[in-house]
């Protein structure tokens, strides 16, 4: 590592695609996905069916898009979502779930991530006259805004039984599910199992340059493939976007237990440090985050601090810093990542 390097510990959304990917898109099979032609796109969508254990899939350009597509394809406009209050739907989606799926987000707060039934049943309300349909709850695993939270199996099926009960159907913003399972050790289907329809990433800690996945019966997979036309995400010759993507699925899942050994270091570096404040029982995956109310500094001073030291970082809530462990990021990345936020906060503490 040289002493410019920068450590970008951002996102895992900044993983660039690996020679073998690179290699991939060059030659794949190509053909006009809009008519179903594309052979690559084809391979990549039956094999993401099997993986999760459901009849279809349908690649699409981005989470985001995955998670209108399917908000769309599982309601009609003017019904209510279920959701957890810190979904990156809710949050970071620039409002599409009701400017342009025009559904009625109904947020519910939970704890670390995951709804409690109870509180899901309350915000069922009996049927009446004044009160939109509800017809669909989402939940999100690996939570980001929790951290990288996992939300379990058993914890998504108490969930399930909730949405069954009241004729609801479940959804999964599974941008990071296999960072779940491989936390968990478990198949990626102990997850998929519970809910009706999902989405996963490729272009997160999967090191993918494009693309997601959604997930589900044949039937709900059609719809949204209309409904990706309309909204404009018809692709021709995606089989370069669907080559790394074989890749990723093949290749790039197990290694996603690396970035979780280098957060759980980093948390603890982090835990030692004046000023700072980490709760190490949610550093379950590739996300840390940590708490500088105690430096008593603006956050952009904080992070400025880290970035003229080589260290990029985001915040996401006021004196709450994130900091994402991604393919790049190795042991010493994380040992000096840990030396700039102590120098930083060492620096910033002697100014007040
Ligand atoms: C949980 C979750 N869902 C959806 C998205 C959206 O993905 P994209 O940035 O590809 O639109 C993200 C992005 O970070 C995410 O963390």
């Amino acid at each position: 590592m040289s002493t410019k390097e920068v450590i970008d510990l951002r996102s895992d959304t900044v993983t660039l695609p690996t020679e073998e990917m690179l290699e991939a898109i060059r030659h794949a099979e190509l053909g006009d996905d809009v008519f179903g032609e594309d052979p690559t796109v084809n391979r990549l969508e039956e094999m993401a069916a099997d993986k999760m254990g459901k009849e279809a899939a349908l690649l699409v350009t981005s989470g985001t898009q995955a998670n209108l597509v399917s908000l769309m394809s599982n309601t009609r406009r003017g019904e209510l979502v279920i959701l957890e209050a810190e979904a990156h739907m809710y949050w970071y989606e620039v409002g599409g779930i009701s400017a342009i799926a025009g559904l009625l987000p109904w947020p519910v707060r939970s704890q670390h991530g995951a709804l409690d039934p109870k509180d899901v049943e309350t915000a069922i309300r009996p049927k009446n006259i004044h009160f939109p349909e509800p017809t669909l709850i989402c939940i999100e695993n690996t939570h980001n805004r929790h951290g990288g939270a996992i939300i379990t199996p058993k914890q998504i099926r108490a969930i399930s039984d909730v949405a069954k009960a009241h004729g609801l159907r479940l959804y999964m913003d599974g941008a990071r599910v296999f960072n779940a399972a491989v936390a968990l050790k478990v198949d990626v289907q102990e997850f998929t199992r519970h809910v009706d329809n999902l989405m996963f990433c490729l272009s997160k800690g999967l090191s993918c340059p494009v693309g997601s996945v959604v997930v589900g019966t044949r039937e709900f997979i059609d719809k949204a493939r209309k409904i990706r036309k309309v909204l404009g995400g018809g692709m021709r010759q995606a089989g370069i976007i669907a080559a790394p993507g074989i890749i990723a699925l093949e290749k790039m899942i197990d290694r996603l237990e690396e970035d979780h050994r280098n957060a759980k270091r980093l948390a603890e570096g982090l835990a030692k440090i004046e000023g700072i404040s980490v709760n190490l029982d949610v550093v379950q995956t590739n996300m840390v985050l940590f708490d500088v109310s105690g430096l008593g500094v603006a956050d952009e001073l904080f992070l400025s601090k880290l970035k003229e030291n080589g260290v990029l970082a985001l915040t996401n809530a006021k004196n709450k810093v994130r900091l994402v462990t991604h393919r790049g990021i190795e042991k010493e990345h994380i040992e000096k990542a840990i030396a700039v936020v102590e120098s930083a906060t060492k620096a910033l503490r002697s100014q007040c």
